[in-house]
């Protein structure tokens, strides 16, 4: 599908946004070794968390739109066939993660996109603690029991810090994961509300072989990463009214919203409170008159990973030089997003070039409309429609039926705002 992009003259309105694709994958993980019925509202239905529930159900979990019959930590079926994870990066890694733990082998597929992408990430720290683990094609468990690691990241991940912590859960003695710089902690806080034992703060965190998870009641708050696209349209697109309810604010996903504010476009967060563990918020875009060029070192990047492609946008809107470096792990996301997005974004007028970790944009320019490609990304389709918005004429995105997997419905929802 082509989705055709116009110019916006301003963006309004009051909207809620898919359920975080993060946590939802940890909750239907999470919840089918539970012991007993989990309740989760709010789940996201993009592609990637339906390529996670019907991982689970393959393993013998029964799932409905809203619980998972938890069927305990010893009750997973091995699956009579290979496990398809699809586009999905979370579901693989952190699957690798709890397979690697069982007694029998798993294999576990993805489509041409996730197929290329490094799992032995995940293979590595794996075979320390005693599995039995290979790749390619990724293929887990049926050598256990596993042992307990000190495991020091060189990569900052929070799927293969997820994947270590959850095959933890299952080894003998202690597994301690120190990563280099903060990622999102979601499946920690999880942890921590279903087995109150697991331990840790920042960057360092512990889990020892248990027995049981309790199962969880809660809401699933609203995808900062999805809001992201509305927050930088509306803060840039003056005269726009933009609320987005429900979003979840958790501290690891909010750099967004510093680096935002560092140029002058301001966010506001209101009606904050915490749900299960997670901060909650609603939050709103104001068009700025005082704007300046975006700083990302490598820390922001790790806290900001899946909204660099929407703060490239907003970079060509900037004055000045900006400058996204420590980002090399966009290289090996969905598509090479440094290079889709200079692509895309070249291709609009933009002053932006790629350099190996990031980019480096000139701003403020005008861009004008284009017919460009989304590599079958949906981050790259979505900030590549917020660009539409802000250029002259039409832009046309190919391949734009992508935004399902972490957005469903997210073209109307463009519609409805203009
Ligand atoms: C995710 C972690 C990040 C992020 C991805 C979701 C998660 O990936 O890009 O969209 O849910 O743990 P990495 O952990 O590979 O950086």
């Amino acid at each position: 599908m082509i989705a055709a992009v116009r110019k916006a003259r301003r963006l309004q309105g009051d909207i809620r946004v898919p359920g975080d694709k993060s946590i939802s994958h940890r909750a239907l993980i999470l919840g089918s070794i539970a012991d007993g019925d989990s309740h989760f509202r709010g789940l996201s239905t993009g592609a990637d968390v339906m390529s996670t529930a019907g991982c689970m159900r393959a393993l013998g979990v029964e799932i409905t739109d809203s619980s998972v019959h938890g069927v305990g930590m010893e009750g997973l079926r091995h699956p009579s066939e290979p496990l398809d994870c699809g586009n999905s990066g979370t579901t693989m890694r952190l699957l690798a993660g709890l397979l690697a733990a069982q007694p029998f082998s798993t294999e576990l597929r993805g489509d041409e996109s996730l197929s290329k992408r490094p799992m032995d990430r995940v293979v590595t720290p794996l075979r320390e603690m005693g599995a039995d683990a290979r790749w390619p094609p990724l293929i887990v468990g049926g050598q256990v029991p596993l042992h307990g690691i000190e495991y020091v990241m060189p990569v900052a991940s929070a799927q293969v810090k997820s994947a270590i912590l959850i095959a933890g859960l299952y080894a003998t003695g202690t597994t301690t994961v120190i990563e280099p710089v903060m990622t999102r902690d979601h499946t920690e806080l999880m942890l921590q509300a279903m087995w109150p034992k697991a331990d840790g703060d920042y960057t360092k965190f512990q889990v020892h072989e248990i027995r049981r998870l309790e199962p969880l009641d809660i809401d699933i708050p609203g995808d900062l990463s999805a809001a992201s696209f509305w927050l930088v349209a509306g803060a840039l697109i003056p005269g726009s009214q933009i609320r987005v309810l429900g979003v979840g604010a958790n501290a690891t996903r909010t750099a967004i919203i510093e680096v935002m504010r560092s140029a002058g476009l301001n966010i506001g967060a209101s009606n904050t409170r915490n749900v299960a563990r997670e901060k909650v918020a609603d939050l709103s875009a104001f068009p700025v008159k005082e704007m300046s060029a975006i700083q990302v070192n490598s820390d922001t990047a790790a806290l900001a990973i899946d909204e660099l492609p929407i703060i490239a946008v907003a970079a060509t809107q900037l004055p000045g030089l900006s400058r996204i470096t420590g980002a090399r792990e966009l290289r090996v996301k969905e598509s090479d997003r440094i290079a889709a997005m200079a692509e895309g974004l070249s291709a609009m007028g933009a002053d932006i070039t790629a350099i190996d970790d990031g980019w480096e944009i000139r701003g403020p320019r005008q861009l004008e409309g284009a017919h460009v490609r989304s590599h079958k990304d949906h981050r790259i389709a979505m900030a590549l429609a917020v660009a539409g918005l802000l250029a002259d004429g039409v832009t046309e995105i190919q391949d734009a039926e992508c935004v399902d997997i972490s957005y469903p419905g997210f073209f109307d929802q463009l519609e409805s705002l203009c």
